[in-house]
């Protein structure tokens, strides 16, 4: 019996992570966290922590025998360049926090399963933008990239040399409609939806040629879970996987949504989020996570436009903190 804790349960991804977890291994086994006040989980269990506390944390996972940590706390690339050394020690110490008590719980013979998101945003203008290869050159720009890089990095030294069972998924940017997205460079690919059902114009902050890659959150979810629950001889990378869910440009996007919304319109300002969205790539190759461990996506364009339509509440737009 599997034991989850989740950290950065209120953010993007984490809120909906603890749904599925608790769907399928109960809610009684998954244990929500993050820094504010409990968002309406399906977990039954919630604790305030922060992952920056790390006798908290290694507290909680020893009062709950956690089995499995997810540690999705983070600045992202809009949020983080606002604050460099915040998000240098959120995104860093937060990991080493986790893979540290997981190195010492693996040494006491209670092994820890960890997964930790990494992201596009490892990737830089030296990097092949077409089709970006799983090994390649990285040069992030940011200071989230740089800190995924380097997460990276930690994760295979603490498999090779502790033999911590660390997964990760260099996620495309997310798009979703339960939370509102984190600060992140991708976002306009959420943002536009609120407008388009508001029946008003888009204003994007980047050119409408610029591709990125993308993914749906059920899709998403479905890889974590995936990654995370295959056996351990399958992963044979253990820095962090490509998965690839779509990719677009801002003008695809449009044209999508006005073919389900006539009238839609945007209209193009780039602002610093260009030069970000610029040094990553346009689509990934994910062939490894796919031959490794059965990665496949599923949702398409035309799908996911008319599920984001037909689920997005109009609500304002939030910086928030966590992944
Ligand atoms: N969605 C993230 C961002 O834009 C990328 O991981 O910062």
């Amino acid at each position: 019996m599997e034991r989850i804790l989740v950290i950065g349960a209120n953010g993007q991804i984490g809120n909906e992570l603890v749904t599925a977890l608790a769907l399928q291994h109960g809610a009684d086994n998954v244990i929500a966290a993050d820094l504010g006040p409990r968002n309406p989980f399906a977990a039954a269990h919630y604790e305030a922590i922060d992952v920056l506390d790390r006798r908290l944390v290694a507290r909680i996972i020893d009062t709950y025998g956690i089995t499995q940590v997810y540690q999705l706390a983070a600045l992202l690339s809009v949020t983080g360049e606002q604050a460099p050394l915040k998000a240098w020690s959120l995104n860093m110490d937060g990991l080493l926090n986790i893979l540290e008590i997981a190195r010492e719980r693996n040494a006491a013979g209670k092994p820890l399963r960890v997964f930790w998101p990494s992201s596009i945003a490892a990737f830089g203008p030296g990097t092949p933008q077409d089709n970006t290869p799983q090994q390649t050159v990285m040069d992030p720009t940011t200071i989230y990239g740089i800190s995924k890089l380097a997460g990276e990095r930690l994760c295979q030294y603490y498999f090779s040399k502790y033999d911590v069972d660390v997964r990760s998924i260099r996620y495309p940017g997310i798009i979703s409609y339960k939370s509102p997205p984190g600060g992140g460079t991708t976002d306009y690919a959420i943002a536009i939806f609120h407008a388009a059902l508001r029946g008003e114009p888009y204003e994007c902050y980047l050119s409408a040629d610029t591709a990125l890659p993308m993914i749906y959150m059920p899709d998403a979810i479905r890889a974590t879970i995936a990654l995370m629950d295959a056996s351990a001889d399958r992963i044979a990378v253990r820095s962090s996987y490509n998965v690839a869910g779509l990719s677009f440009n801002p003008a695809q996007l449009a044209d999508a949504i006005g073919r389900q919304r006539s009238g839609f319109a945007i209209t193009y300002a780039p602002d610093a989020r260009q030069e970000i969205a610029d040094t990553w790539p346009h689509s990934l190759d994910d062939s490894v996570a796919r031959s490794d461990w059965n990665w496949q996506p599923r949702i398409a364009l035309a799908a996911l436009v008319t599920d984001m339509l037909a689920n997005v509440a109009v609500v304002p737009q939030e910086v928030g903190q966590a992944a």
